[in-house]
């Protein structure tokens, strides 16, 4: 999932993966077939679909041809990637075609943003459901089967899923998502995900450090807790009469066990205590990583993106950040380009980059969203071509930047969570140190989930290699 350099993000480095369960041994009467696109909270909520439509006799294929259902989990983000989802649409019309009674559902953001005239633009479309909606699918498919027009995208104020075991499709029995909050109440002026995903709302406390002890006991050993503003997550227990703050929950599942690894995603300049960065110093199996976006160097842009911290606020965050965590990898995300955007600004944006240094960062050029408040309040006034350049000039300093992070790393020794073999050599594993690097080394007799002592010798841009300590 981890890309050192790249222009893409989390939400779309993981494109259009088809995910099975291995449920061999049941008997289904019907398949679904589902694909993911966009960040990491649509890959956890396919999984949430995956256990809804289970309880109802209906299962997972990873062939499409088996399928009776095909569900595409979609993203709204950027233009493109609502482009590529409907280039994928047009391929499923092929599907249909040769098999009439085959049921085709959109899920996730683009059809909360779009809802019925998905069906009425994209003709083959059955079944349109939002990401609160996902309880009715079973509903939906039977709706569609009969001919009805099946949509639900209905937001909600309080799902979160919190009673559904999430079923883990594909996965690799090491690392989990676990959902801890759904929604935004961050007007950034660019984002559409307030309007897709609705208000934030957080998840019992209890349930999540159920799901990730469930996890645990299961043999994975690395949970990432998410939502689009982890710091901002709250849970009043009435039983109790106590509150849950996010310091408290990841102290809470770091608690579990000293062999789960914790990382979270994604934390808000805004909103990270210095709470939560004692939490991390003080547990070994908090991961010391923060992705902290900063969307711009420069104020002004950051107020037109109504992100309420200004490029001092945010230095002062990462000082903090360095002063109580040393070690700490951090990330960010980027736009160029953003409406108005001066040649000054995109100066800005680079010296904070100069500053910061960051370990990784995903960069975009602005993608102006219909409905959001840039789209109502400013004019897209950057040409393509000069949101383009800047951009490549960001990449290109991002590179010296990453590549100098690995080479500070080759003669330094790190602790790895064992998480597969090698896509370049089956003899070797991989894995991710605490700051979220991934790193190869010869597989030896070590498994999946053990945690190894790795010296490094020596890097590309974005693994480190090197040898377990005899
Ligand atoms: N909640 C997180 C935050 O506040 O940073 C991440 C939100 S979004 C899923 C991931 C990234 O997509 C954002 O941080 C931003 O850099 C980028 N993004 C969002 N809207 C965009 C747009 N309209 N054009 C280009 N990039 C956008
Ligand atoms: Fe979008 Fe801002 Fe919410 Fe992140 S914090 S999801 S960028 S509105
Ligand atoms: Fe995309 Fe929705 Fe995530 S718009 S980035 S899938 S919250």
């Amino acid at each position: 999932m981890q890309e050192l350099i790249s222009t893409k993000s989390h939400d779309e480095e993981r494109q259009g993966e088809a995910f099975s369960t291995q449920s061999l041994n049941q008997h289904f009467h019907k398949h679904f077939y589902i694909e993911s696109y966009g960040c990491a909270m649509n890959f956890a909520d396919s999984e949430v679909v995956a256990s809804i439509l289970q309880k109802e006799n209906i299962g997972s294929t990873t062939n499409i041809e088996d399928a009776d259902v095909i569900l595409i989990n979609t993203c709204s983000i950027r233009e493109k990637a609502e482009d590529k989802i409907r280039k994928r649409l047009t391929e499923f019309k092929q599907l249909k075609k040769q098999k009439p009674g085959l049921v085709i559902g959109v899920l996730g953001c683009m059809a909360e943003r779009l809802k019925g005239n998905l069906i009425e633009e994209e003709k083959l479309v059955d079944i349109v459901v939002g990401p609160d909606a996902y309880r009715s699918l079973p509903q939906l498919i039977e709706d569609a089967e009969t001919g009805q027009k099946a949509v639900n995208v209905l937001l909600s104020r309080d799902e979160t899923y919190a009673d559904i075991s999430p079923i883990r499709l594909n996965s690799n029995g090491v690392n989990a998502f676990v959902s801890i909050m759904r929604g935004c109440n961050n007007m950034c002026s660019f984002c559409v995900v307030p309007f897709t995903r609705g208000r934030e709302r957080s998840r019992n406390a209890q349930s999540i450090v159920l799901e990730a002890e469930a996890l645990f006991n299961d043999g994975y050993r690395e949970v990432t807790l998410l939502g689009q503003n982890v710091d901002s997550y709250h849970w009043r227990d009435e039983e109790t009469k106590s509150n849950v703050s996010f310091a408290e929950l990841m102290e809470k599942v770091a608690l579990i066990s000293p062999l789960l690894r914790v990382r979270f995603s994604t934390s808000h300049p805004k909103d990270i205590t210095d709470d939560v960065l004692f939490t991390i110093k003080k547990y070994e199996n908090i991961c010391n990583y923060i992705h902290l976006p900063v969307q711009s160097g420069s104020s002004r842009m950051l107020q037109m993106m109504n992100r309420t911290y200004s490029r001092e606020w945010y230095i002062a965050k990462i000082n903090r950040i360095k002063e109580i965590i040393p070690d700490c990898g951090i990330s960010t995300d980027m736009i160029t380009g953003f409406c108005t955007e001066t040649e000054e600004d995109h100066q800005e944006s680079l010296s904070l980059m100069q500053y910061c240094k960051y370990d990784l960062a995903y960069m975009y050029f602005y993608s102006e969203r219909p409905g959001t408040l840039a789209a109502r309040r400013f004019k897209d006034d950057v040409p393509l071509e000069v949101k383009k350049r800047r951009l490549q000039e960001m990449v290109d300093l991002h590179r010296i930047h990453s590549l100098e992070s690995m080479q500070r790393d080759v003669g330094k020794t790190f602790k790895v969570l064992v998480e597969g073999v090698s896509k370049k050599d089956e003899d070797e594993f991989y894995g991710r140190n605490d700051q979220n690097k991934v790193v190869v080394f010869p597989k030896l007799n070590y498994k999946k989930g053990d945690y190894v002592t790795v010296d490094i010798h020596t890097c590309t841009a974005g693994t480190l290699i090197g040898k377990t300590k005899a």
